[in-house]
């Protein structure tokens, strides 16, 4: 491959469609339903594009299967794996939150019970945010779906992702403190930054409109 193809992980979920319509402005023609397909090129005709669950993008840029890649900041904070954030795009924003049930009053300054149970997919973010705070807690590692943890009894709060608010009012769920903001960002393999240093350039000013 030359230097001046690149190899773009895209992260699925609620990113994709917003990446993809930067990508096209950025005049790399992305599909905006890619299927079943992982591996796809874009209709330039030389882009390649690795459509990727959102948490793999990192290992995927860090191994230099892709040159670069588009991901949330959020997936950022929780990962080990090395890579260069070049730039925030500055959509999909959404606030990493402590939320729990609007009766349990935490919002308004009721008492965390002594041992607190956080249920959460964020359990860097979250165990760093309670340890600051002296809160003693255990971390519920779960995948999805995080909201129905308190409403099922298996935990008094949850760290976890917000951005229109409907998914906790519809389970009669407040914030109680927001951790963080995230919003996606650039991401580069170092070494094939130094590598294919014009083509990623140029692709990363067609993506923040320098
Ligand atoms: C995310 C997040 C919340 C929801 C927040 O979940 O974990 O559940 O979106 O969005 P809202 O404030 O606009 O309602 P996602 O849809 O990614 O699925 P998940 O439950 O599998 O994490």
């Amino acid at each position: 491959m030359s230097a001046s193809q690149l190899v773009i992980a895209l992260p699925k979920g609620a990113l994709y469609d917003e990446t993809a319509e930067r990508l096209r402005r950025a005049g790399i023609g992305v599909p905006a339903d890619v299927g079943r397909m992982l591996k796809v090129t874009a209709d330039d005709g030389r882009t390649q594009l690795l459509v990727l669950r959102s948490s793999d993008v990192p290992a995927y840029v860090e191994f230099g299967a892709a040159d670069c890649g588009i991901v949330g900041k959020d997936t950022l904070w929780e990962t080990d794996r090395s890579v260069s954030e070049l730039a925030d795009l500055g959509f999909g924003e959404c606030r990493l939150v402590v939320a729990a049930r609007r009766s349990d009053g935490y919002h308004e300054g009721a008492r965390y019970p002594t041992f607190l149970r956080v249920a959460t997919k964020f359990t860097r973010s979250a165990q760093a945010y309670f340890a600051e705070r002296d809160v003693p807690c255990e971390i519920i590692a779960l995948h999805g779906s995080v909201e129905l943890a308190p409403i099922a009894g298996i935990a008094d709060a949850i760290v976890d992702l917000v951005a229109t608010g409907n998914t906790l009012k519809a389970h009669d769920m407040v914030v109680v403190d927001e951790i963080a903001r995230s919003t996606a960002r650039f991401v580069v393999n170092p070494v094939r930054f130094r590598a294919k240093y014009e083509a990623l350039t140029a692709l990363l000013d067609r993506l923040t409109g320098a």
